[in-house]
Parts: structure tokens; C-alpha cells; sequence
């Protein structure tokens, strides 16, 4: 658990403020027992069997971050990797050939070729990406992505259905794909949509299914060999204060009873399989960071810490909020509206901002030397960052049953240079 206790904020049970002085900052920290908890969370409120979780990798890639999932899902985990790197790394973890599903867009023959001598499933993204696929490995097993034109998410560069989206065969023209699968004697096993990222809301998850399921009914006699249907990742997690986190019970309910409807119908049934990101790794992290410079400007205090948008993106890349806290000061009636900073060359380098520019934020009395914890950060918040400005990037953090260990060396100076 991520908690404020006597008004300071520990990881586990372990004092932000410590980690800080024991690893240096800037610093991501990640909470084992959370991810464990939201795996359960998923295993517990989604009734439906066979289950699969094919954790979306690319929220922190981390391989004790794998390896903890796997641990605690067993049989029910896979990996959703989007990359040969993605790949490597899930194998690295311990996860099997067939527990991993390889969903990427935009692919070269090569990383199928890859894919492929790894005994990895392709997931297609096109019928481009299908018709090579079928002449470089024809009479195999394959799975395609629907695009199914509902899309949703938090922002507009996280939703991924619809017409403005690149991801997927839309749903138009998915005649087609059954013919280049036809042509090259492809087994379809498995069925695919992804709708976007950051959703609180089982609504939209269900209109999505739906459609894909109409999709199935409507080509059965060309699915016999169906054996999944992958209906993507996207489940969010609140950042804020006002926002409710999605109800598992009634999702799981609700997304159970669609597919086991659909499967009686459909005549046998088939695994369910979900993507989950976001959901499992965000809660888990924090950024710590130290303040170094406060200044003023007649509009905002900017209080400046020793790391920027190139390790946590999100509130530059979205206009997202992510929680801040003084580790050793959490709450205070002395509040100050400040900015808070980073240490970037551009002007978009401020964390408390919206989509339309700074948003200043109340904060107890900071002073330079303390140090602050951006919270919700464990999902794409290190798989994200980046050596610009030539800085290095943070050293990786887990707490579990009260012990913290390093689970990735801060970057070198070197690394950053020279690239070894
Ligand atoms: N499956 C596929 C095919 C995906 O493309 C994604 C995310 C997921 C599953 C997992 O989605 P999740 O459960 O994490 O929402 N960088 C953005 C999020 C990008 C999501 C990309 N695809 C952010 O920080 O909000």
C-alpha cells in the first residue's frame, strides 16, 4: 500500500523520506503487495472461465515488476508485448511461448520472423501485416485486431478505435482478412480489439465487446478454430480525488455474463482474454524527487525538483494530473498555491499542469531540500522516459514484506553518452 501515516507517505511500510536518502533521487518506488492485489482484484471479480490476462508490458516493463504478476497470477497471466524487446523481455520473466501475444502496428517482416522463431503468437494489426504474415509462415496459427470502431479513453492519443485511429482491421473490411487467412491456410485462434487506454467506465468496454462478438457470430463458419477473444486492456485507475475507480464487481459481472451469453450461443466455449496496463502497475509507483530551486514570477511560485517530463511524461504528453505530496508533510492547514517544476529546458516542464497550461496546486509549505512524491506513477511513467537533456535516467525501486531493493541501476552518465 501506498499510505500516509502521522502525515508522512510510506511505501509498503517503508518512509518515502528514507528511500530518498538511501537510493538518491530522483527515484521510481513500487509497492509489490498493490500489483499483487490488483492481479487479485482482476482473478476475483471476473468470474468467467477460462480467464486470461495478458498483462500490457508496456506500462512498466520492468522484469521484477513481470515477475511479481506472474507470481502471483500463475496460469492465469500472460504478456501483451508489442515489440522483440517486449518479447525478450516477457521470456526473460519466465513466461512461456504461448502466454505471450505479440500485438504491435506498423511491423516489419523481421520482428514477425522474430515473433515467430520465438514460438510467439502474431497478433495482426493489418491486412497488410496478415497477407505477410501468411507467406512467412503460412499453415500456422494467427490472431487479428479488429478495429471496431468504438473507441474511449482519457485523451485523445490513447483511444483506439474509430476512424481516426491506426490500430486494426476496421471492422468493414474484415471480409477480407478472412480471405488472405484462407489464402495462406491460417488458423484463426484468436480474436482481437483494444479501444483505448484510461477508461472508468464499463459502458463503453461493453458496446466494444459487443461489436466484436456480432463480428464472430456473424463469420462462425469461419472461426472453427477459434479458441479466444482478446477484448484488450484500457481499465483505468483514479488519479484524482473526485474520480471513482471503476466498479470490479459490476465490470466483471457485466463483461462475464456478455461472454458466457455469447459462448452458449456460439456453441462451445471460448478463453476471455483482457489486457490489463494501467490497472495493475499504476497504483504501485511513485516518482520521488528533491526540490532544489523556488522562485517567483508575478502568476506562479515554481518550485523546481531535480527530474522533469523526461522521466514522467504523462502531465506533458496528456495535460495529466498525477497526485503530489511533501513525503514528511502530507497535509498542512498552511497551504501555498505553487507550480511544481522540472528540471527540463522547456517551458511545458511543469507536473501540475491540464491540457490548456499550468494549473497551480495547494500545497503544504515546501522549502528547497524536501522532497516530493508524484504519486500513481507506476504505468508509464518509467517505460516512458527518456535521456533528453542528457540526463540520466531514475534507478528503479521495489518495497515488498517491508524491504526495499533495486530492481534497475540508475543510468550512467556513460550509458547515456555512449550508449554502453
Ligand atoms: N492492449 C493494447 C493493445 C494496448 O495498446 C494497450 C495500451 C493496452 C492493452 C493496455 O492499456 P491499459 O490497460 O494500460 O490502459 N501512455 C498512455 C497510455 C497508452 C496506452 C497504450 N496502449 C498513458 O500514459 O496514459
Amino acid at each position: 500500500m501506498i499510505s500516509v501515516k502521522g502525515n508522512r507517505l510510506f511505501v509498503g511500510e517503508v518512509a518515502a523520506s528514507g528511500l530518498a536518502r538511501q537510493f538518491g533521487t530522483p527515484l521510481y518506488v513500487y509497492d509489490e503487495e498493490t500489483i499483487r492485489s490488483k492481479v487479485r482484484a482482476l482473478l476475483q471479480n471476473i468470474p468467467c472461465r477460462p480467464l486470461k490476462l495478458y498483462y500490457a508490458a508496456k506500462a512498466n516493463t520492468n522484469l521484477a515488476i513481470l515477475k511479481v504478476i506472474k507470481d502471483e497470477g500463475g496460469e492465469f497471466v500472460g504478456i501483451d508485448a508489442v515489440s522483440p524487446g517486449e518479447i525478450e523481455m516477457a521470456l526473460k520473466a519466465g513466461f512461456r511461448p504461448e502466454q505471450i501475444i505479440f500485438t504491435s502496428t506498423s511491423v516489419t517482416d523481421e520482428e514477425m520472423r522474430f515473433a515467430v522463431a520465438k514460438k510467439v503468437l502474431v497478433n495482426c494489426d493489418s491486412l497488410s501485416q496478415l497477407e505477410r504474415y501468411g507467406k512467412l509462415n503460412p499453415s500456422s496459427k494467427v490472431c487479428f485486431r479488429v478495429n471496431p470502431d468504438v473507441g474511449a479513453g482519457h485523451h485523445s492519443h490513447v483511444i483506439t478505435g474509430g476512424p481516426d485511429s491506426k490500430f486494426g482491421i476496421w471492422a468493414g473490411e474484415i471480409g477480407k482478412a478472412f480471405e488472405i487467412a484462407a489464402k495462406h491456410n491460417l488458423k484463426i485462434i484468436g480474436i482481437h480489439e483494444h479501444i483505448g487506454s484510461g477508461i472508468l467506465e464499463t459502458g463503453k468496454f461493453l458496446d466494444a465487446m459487443k461489436v466484436l462478438l456480432a463480428i464472430i457470430s456473424k463469420n462462425r463458419e469461419k472461426l472453427g478454430d477459434l479458441e479466444f477473444v482478446d477484448f484488450g486492456g484500457g481499465i483505468g485507475v483514479p488519479y484524482k480525488l473526485d474520480q471513482k475507480p471503476i466498479d470490479m464487481n459490476v465490470f466483471g459481472s457485466a463483461v462475464s455474463k456478455l461472454f458466457s451469453d455469447f459462448c452458449s450461443s456460439f456453441g462451445r466455449q471460448l478463453a476471455m482474454v483482457i489486457e490489463p496496463g494501467r490497472f495493475l502497475v499504476a497504483e504501485s509507483g511513485v516518482l520521488l524527487c528533491t526540490v532544489n530551486t523556488i522562485k517567483q514570477t508575478p502568476k506562479h511560485k515554481f518550485v523546481g525538483v531535480d527530474t522533469g517530463f523526461n522521466h514522467l511524461i504523462r502531465p506533458m504528453a496528456y495535460g495529466s494530473y498525477h497526485p503530489i505530496l511533501a513525503v514528511e508533510t502530507c497535509e498542512s492547514n498552511k497551504k501555498e498555491k505553487i507550480a511544481v517544476c522540472g528540471n527540463i529546458c522547456e517551458s511545458g516542464d511543469v507536473f501540475t499542469r491540464n491540457e490548456s497550461g499550468i494549473a497551480d496546486r495547494k500545497l503544504p509549505k515546501i522549502k528547497e531540500g524536501d522532497v516530493l512524491a508524484i504519486l500513481v506513477a507506476g504505468a508509464y511513467g518509467f517505460s516512458m522516459a527518456s535521456t533528453y537533456n542528457t540526463r540520466p535516467r531514475p534507478a528503479e525501486v521495489l518495497v515488498s514484506n517491508g524491504k526495499a531493493r533495486v530492481i534497475r541501476e540508475r543510468e550512467s552518465m556513460a550509458h547515456v553518452i555512449y550508449g554502453v
